[in-house]
């Protein structure tokens, strides 16, 4: 006779909360409300399933859950952070699951010390994000911001925007990162005739991939960026990026340049962005990451501006959270969980932190 063993896992999930909006439109699936449309489902295999958008401090639902939880589901627009503390608490965690790309907010080297998988959704936003990256450097070289704001101020002095204003045609634009979103968005630059495309990555794309969009490699950043008008910032945070553009790096800045960030605040150096933006060594700022997610309300990004008042393209996280990657990587966070209950393998793609230890060569040259 066969025992048959029903388990039920505990799966917690921390995401952002929607309000009305989550409740008049369904699509917005990473919300606390809509719960990635796992809820039912997982109901249904007996699991548990605790959602929450309360994260911060030894009280939160996120840390009082961690204790029992055997699967995290977190998503990298309302970072849970799960610090090597909290793994120490976290004795049943044995998968974690990032609804999107970018694990930063996981200690990744302690999940390895701690044989805790660690997967993302692999490329379910990357176009989402590519897209982003594009507008905003058109947005600042075309000093986009402010004349939509005169515009609804009543004001119009064509001159006060077209003094700050650029054509992209020409420009040289470098990625740091010529990853999945990189590469996309030297695939989107390419029909804009910039001066040249650039990039700066340990990994050398394939021959075929770097002649398709025309991007010549720089092997030092410095000098990468000090070639470069336009810098994109499009690589994982980890220990070798953290604080990376900072005081010394702006200084092998163009003057003038533009930079735009959506790939983690804490790569750029909160304090060194605002001081150049504000003394005009660097013209313009654009992103949707900040080093701490919700940004507090006096953060120096929400209110920075260059000499001429404009250069500020900062928004919320958002870039890749549009409705189109939502629906992708809640599809994808159901997949992993599928593989995950049945013991089948994981997609090679999605694996950041195996059984085994790091599986990508992404966050960090191991
Ligand atoms: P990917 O893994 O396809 O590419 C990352 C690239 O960065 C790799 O080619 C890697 O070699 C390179 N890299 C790593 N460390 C580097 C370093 N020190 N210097 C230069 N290059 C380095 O990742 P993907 O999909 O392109 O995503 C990149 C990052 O973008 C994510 O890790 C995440 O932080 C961020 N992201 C932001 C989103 C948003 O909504 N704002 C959404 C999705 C991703």
């Amino acid at each position: 006779m066969i025992d048959l063993i029903l388990t039920v896992n505990q799966v917690v999930a921390i995401l952002y909360k929607g309000f009305q909006a989550a409740v008049q439109e369904p699509r917005l699936l990473g919300t606390t409300e809509n719960s990635l449309g796992l809820k039912a489902w997982l109901n249904s295999l007996g699991h548990e399933f605790v959602v929450s958008d309360d994260k911060e401090g030894s009280n939160s639902d996120f840390q009082k859950h961690i204790t029992d939880a055997q699967v995290l589901i977190t998503t990298p627009f309302h970072p849970g952070y799960l610090t090597r503390d909290l793994f120490e608490r976290a004795k049943n965690l044995e998968l974690c699951v990032t609804a999107g790309v970018g694990s930063d907010h996981i200690d990744l080297n302690a999940a390895v010390d701690h044989k805790v998988q660690v997967l993302e959704v692999s490329g379910s936003n990357v176009t989402s994000v590519a897209e982003h990256v594009v507008m905003s450097i058109l947005l600042l070289v075309r000093n986009f911001v402010p004349a939509h704001e005169m515009i609804e101020r009543g004001d119009w002095a064509v001159s006060d925007i077209a003094r700050n204003a650029f054509d992209l045609e020409g420009k040289v634009v470098g990625t740091i990162g010529a990853g999945r979103i990189g590469y996309r968005v030297l695939q989107r630059l390419k029909p804009f005739d910039c001066k040249e495309l650039l990039y700066f990555d340990y990994a050398a794309l394939p021959e075929a991939a770097g002649k398709a969009v025309g991007a010549r490699r720089v092997e030092d950043l410095k000098d990468f960026v000090s070639q470069c008008d336009v810098v994109t910032v499009n690589c994982p945070l980890h220990e070798g990026t953290r604080g990376l553009v900072n005081k010394e790096l702006l200084q092998s800045f163009k003057p003038g340049a533009w930079l735009v960030n959506t790939a983690r605040g804490a790569i750029c150096d909160k304090d060194a962005v605002a001081e150049a933006l504000k003394n005009g060594h660097l013209r313009g700022y654009a992103g949707d990451v900040w080093n701490v997610q919700p940004a507090p309300r006096d953060h120096a990004w929400r209110t920075m501006k260059n000499p001429l008042g404009g250069g500020n393209g900062m928004v919320p996280h958002y870039s890749g959270t549009t409705l189109d990657a939502q629906a992708r990587y809640a599809a994808g966070t159901r997949s992993i969980l599928e593989n995950y209950f049945a013991g089948q393998p994981q997609e090679p793609q999605n694996i950041i932190v195996g059984v085994k230890g790091y599986e990508t060569k992404a966050y960090g040259q191991r």
